[in-house]
């Protein structure tokens, strides 16, 4: 495994003085769990991550002092593991299928529309942090192509009108759902 700690990276994900407060209470509130040894560094690194959403440079860092393994090796296994996310993700996850079925019915169409409503990349979030954007392999739902999810709802034989309907829709339906 290659151990490379990317500068730009950190300093992209470093959190507010303010920020930091919080995130040792709860950084601290999951190393009660565990006693702090470096086997226990994958598991740790899992619930800092379902605790904070995502792995800040700086909880890496406590993670670091914590299990007792150098900041390399931590920042090392967190680029690794596809499962650990190293900036902020967004409220909501929207996956499109890029799976065989999906491509051959358009779902090339489908990622460009939904890149140019929210305005991010493959893997990016939303500066409002409401959306993340994945593509993904078969979701299992081929007889729907092209398919997406968003969060646990599934959405098939999209275009890019239906698609844009669909998005804006949703938004409208989260933002009346926290009112
Ligand atoms: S290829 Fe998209 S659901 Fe199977």
């Amino acid at each position: 495994m290659s151990i490379k700690i990317n500068e730009d990276l950190a300093s992209r994900t470093r959190i507010s003085s303010k920020g930091s407060d919080r995130v040792k209470e709860q950084l601290d509130s999951v190393f009660e769990s565990y006693r702090g040894d470096k086997n226990e560094l994958i598991p740790v690194l899992q619930d800092v991550q379902e605790e904070l959403g995502y792995l800040p440079d700086e909880a890496m860092q406590e993670v670091s002092r914590f299990v007792r393994v150098p900041e390399a090796k931590v920042f090392g296994v967190a680029t690794f593991y596809a499962r650990f996310h190293l900036k902020p993700r967004g409220e909501h996850i929207i996956r499109l299928c890029c799976g065989t079925a999906c491509h051959v019915r358009g779902a090339s169409r489908v990622a460009d529309k939904v890149k140019d409503l929210l305005k991010v990349g493959v893997g990016e979030t939303t500066e409002d942090l409401k959306y993340t954007y994945e593509e993904v392999a078969c979701i299992g739902a081929c007889g729907l192509a092209p398919v997406m999810t968003i969060d646990s709802k599934t959405f098939g034989k999209l275009d890019p009108d239906k698609t844009k309907k669909i998005i804006q829709n949703f938004g409208e339906e989260a933002e009346g759902g926290q009112a």
